[in-house]
């Protein structure tokens, strides 16, 4: 079986719980955050799982101003991932901010093709309340879209019917 290996970032919020609810649903994931990501993980998977949240807790708490995204982001570019497959989700609060829902995939979505990868497991906007997200084409959003903060009770249903999705678009 080709290998997978979630990746997501920050730790310890509402990202974690949802990239545990994935792995959860398999049997031999690999899940690190990304700043524990090495060159070898990023070889060795032909397929990856990346989480983000937009503007998440650690801001909130400003407790760690780091980012490890743009480290990542050149990791993948020195690794070369133009014959890997990748899912993504995003957490967001589509309440508060309704124009900008789970943006931060839209960033992932972009620097993810820009480098030449596969973007699998779109997902339907159906059943969400937002009004704009630039990570939105059409009727589906890029990867999977969860809101901890409004509709926690929706993710773990969310989870199972996007797992199976992109299980079978590997
Ligand atoms: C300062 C701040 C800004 C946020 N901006 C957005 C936003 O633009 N769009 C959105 O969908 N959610 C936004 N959120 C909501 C977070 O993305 C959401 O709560 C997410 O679940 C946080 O994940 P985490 O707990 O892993 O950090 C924001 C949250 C905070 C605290």
């Amino acid at each position: 079986m080709k290998k997978t290996i979630l990746m997501y970032w920050p730790q310890g919020g509402n990202v974690e719980t949802c990239a545990k609810h994935i792995s959860d649903k398999y049997e031999d994931l690999e899940m690190k955050s990304i700043d524990q990501v090495n060159n070898e993980d990023l070889k060795n998977a032909e397929q990856y799982i990346i989480g983000c949240s937009t503007v998440g807790s650690e801001t909130w708490d400003n407790k760690d101003n780091s980012d490890p995204w743009p480290a990542f982001i050149n990791q993948l570019d020195q690794v070369g991932i133009n014959d890997k497959k990748v899912a993504l989700f995003g957490l967001g609060d589509q309440v508060r901010w309704p124009m900008h829902f789970v943006d931060g995939m839209a960033v992932l979505n972009e620097q993810i093709l820009n480098k030449g990868a596969k973007v699998v497991g779109k997902w339907p906007v159906e059943g969400y309340d937002h009004e704009e997200s630039e990570a939105q084409n059409g009727d589906f959003f890029v990867g999977l879209a969860l809101d901890e903060d409004i509709q926690p009770e929706l993710s773990e249903e969310r989870v199972t019917k996007w797992v199976a999705q992109i299980k079978s678009e590997f």
